[in-house]
């Protein structure tokens, strides 16, 4: 049998008020920001019908946006790659950006076209968010950031991000980030033009929950994770985000055990383990063993499960971006060395925190947040 331990943030509470910040905090953003039109609606509208929000934000998104702002009040300092137009939706995101600490030098202010946003529909009933996204025009290419720019983005810079988008300047600088030794971390939402090439070199993918069937065309989820560790050599590991179910994370690890375990029998033994009475993210975690994918392979790997908040429903607002909250914390669990069962308690602690208010960015915690206390010290 493969022991299995159960991690909660509660035991992590202690009396140390120390507070301190990773040594080398530059998160360099390669993709998408936009501005968000959001509108909370009672019930979703059927076609033709004339409705009224009940409530509204104008507030920045894109995957980039969010998941830098998110680690920029956590208290990374991020810097963004990206493209906006010079109208006010573009004047509107900077702003905001840079109110958030986060630096926009790198963004190209296109003279010409229009910024890219997106119309949100935020369903009160169901709580299901509907996008309705329009991309920024002329799109970016890898020719509007000279080189002199690309290089002074990547200095000092402790991890790299992507979210897929903007993929022929987000491979230049992928690139350039392989060649400075700078690890890299990937969002992959779903297949998209130009993906293959970044997520080659990548060393951390968070994905979304249709992602790895998508990519391995294995046939459970537990299969392709094994699936792409075994197809992507860098790869350290893969989280697979599934809303208010949390999370499941496949890790490389270097011991070789002699057992060797079913993937999708081993995530069955960890779900069991799950506490429905338990309403703080908790970490159900394997130990490293050898993980077999029937007809596709074995990697040497720990499994984990990270369970989401139990958010009481009066309290939730808004699930836009909690991938990218999740993402966010992520980034900086990753500059801060946390342990991995730290790391997934702490970025479900920041998205459910994300979820209590409208829009993506409003809900973000600010590393002072008495709920991530016990993550800071
Ligand atoms: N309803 C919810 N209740 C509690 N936590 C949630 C809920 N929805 C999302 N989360 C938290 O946020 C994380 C990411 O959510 P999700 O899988 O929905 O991301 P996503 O689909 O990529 O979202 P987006 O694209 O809007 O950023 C989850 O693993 C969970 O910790
Ligand atoms: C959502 O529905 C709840 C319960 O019906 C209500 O109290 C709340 O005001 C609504 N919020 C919005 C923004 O419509
Ligand atoms: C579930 O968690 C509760 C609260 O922490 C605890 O009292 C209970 O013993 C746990 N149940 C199991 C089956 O572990």
């Amino acid at each position: 049998m493969v022991p299995i331990t159960l991690f909660a943030g509660f035991d992590l509470v202690s009396n140390m008020s120390s507070d301190f910040l990773p040594e080398n905090s530059i998160v360099v953003g390669c993709g998408s920001v936009v501005l968000d039109f959001l509108a909370t609606v009672a019930a979703y509208p059927k076609p033709d019908q004339k409705i009224r929000s009940t409530s509204f934000k104008i507030q920045g998104g894109g995957n980039t946006g969010n998941a830098l702002t998110c680690a920029a009040r956590l208290g990374l300092k991020p810097r963004i790659i990206s493209k906006v137009a010079d109208d006010t939706q573009g004047k509107s995101i900077l702003d905001e950006l840079q109110a958030d600490g986060v630096d926009t030098s790198f963004i190209v202010v296109s003279k010409e076209g229009t910024s890219p946003f997106t119309y949100i529909i935020v369903d009160n009933q169901t709580k299901s968010r509907t996008c309705i996204h329009t991309p920024g025009f002329p799109p970016m290419k890898p020719n509007d950031l000279l080189e002199s720019s690309l290089f002074a983005a990547l200095n000092g810079a402790r991890i790299a991000y992507f979210d897929g988008r903007l993929h022929e300047t987000a491979q230049v600088v992928a690139r350039e980030a392989v060649k400075k030794n700078i690890p890299i971390l990937m969002d992959a939402e779903r297949l998209r033009e130009g993906l293959d090439d970044i997520i080659k070199v990548v060393d951390y993918v968070v994905c979304a929950e249709q992602f790895p069937q998508a990519w391995t065309e294995a046939a459970t989820v537990p299969k392709a994770l094994v699936s792409m560790l075994l197809s992507l050599p860098k790869l350290k590991f893969v989280i697979v985000t599934l809303g208010k179910d949390g999370c499941i994370m496949l890790e490389r690890s270097e011991v070789t055990s002699t057992e060797e375990m079913d993937v999708d029998k081993l995530l069955e033994s960890l779900e069991a383990r799950k506490n429905e009475s338990i309403y703080i993210p908790t970490c159900i975690s394997s130990s490293a063993t050898k993980l077999r994918a029937e007809g596709i392979g074995t990697i040497c790997g720990r499994l984990y499960i990270g369970t989401a908040e139990n958010i009481p429903l009066s309290e939730l607002i808004d699930t836009t971006g909690a991938g990218d909250a999740f993402t966010g914390a992520v980034l900086y669990a990753i500059c801060a060395n946390f342990a991995t069962e730290k790391m997934l308690c702490f970025a479900a602690n920041v998205a459910a925190t994300k979820c209590r208010a409208l829009g993506a960015r409003s809900g973000l915690p600010y590393r002072t947040d008495p709920r991530l206390a016990s993550f800071m010290q």
